[in-house]
């Protein structure tokens, strides 16, 4: 795999930013496979237990991340991430995926980190598969969930 050109980071969507993560798309093709980053945001305004970041790669913003972000019941699910049609296939989104492990890692009871994706012809199920992700054999309206068990950390 080609590592990516830029320094990938996860940052706080705030007023500097919102406008340009709003901004972010993805191809009209993927469009079934996640909803709008407006969409996500007008959500995420409305739950407390969401943990949002935006995807840079240096000072570009590329991509959205929102996970369900519950300490008190422990299940971390990634509910949203996009990289923008014009910065996919850089590496942008395996290294902001790799972070968001990092950042679930760090919660109480962060072992594994579940998610659920469209089963479809260009969908996002070899990206997840690459990274590692196992199907649960769940279902949920469609979407077929799958769960990463991160290895123990040395030390
Ligand atoms: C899925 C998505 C996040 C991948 O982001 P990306 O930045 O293009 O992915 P990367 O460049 O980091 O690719 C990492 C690896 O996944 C592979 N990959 C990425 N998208 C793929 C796809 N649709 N099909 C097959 N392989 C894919 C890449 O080839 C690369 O493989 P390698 O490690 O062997 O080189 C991006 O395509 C996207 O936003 N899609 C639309 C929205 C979506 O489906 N979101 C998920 C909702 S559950």
């Amino acid at each position: 795999m080609q590592s990516p050109p830029a320094t990938v980071e996860l940052r706080p969507v705030d007023d500097a930013n919102v406008r340009a993560v709003i901004d972010l798309s993805v191809t009209e093709d993927q469009t079934e496979f996640v909803a709008p980053n407006v969409y996500s945001l007008a959500q995420a305004f409305a739950t407390t237990k969401v943990w949002v970041r935006a995807v840079y790669a240096g000072d570009d913003p590329v991509g959205f991340v929102m996970l369900s972000d519950d300490d008190e019941k422990p299940r971390y699910y990634l509910w949203r991430f996009m990289i923008d049609a014009e910065h996919q296939g850089k590496g942008y989104g395996r290294a902001a995926m790799e972070l968001v492990h990092e950042y679930v890692r760090t919660r109480p009871g962060g072992d594994r980190i579940y998610l659920s994706y469209v089963p479809a012809e260009g969908g996002p199920e070899p990206f997840y598969k690459g990274l590692g992700y196992v199907d649960t054999g769940t279902e949920h309206d469609g979407e077929l969930e799958a769960v990463l068990v991160f290895e123990p950390s040395d030390g």
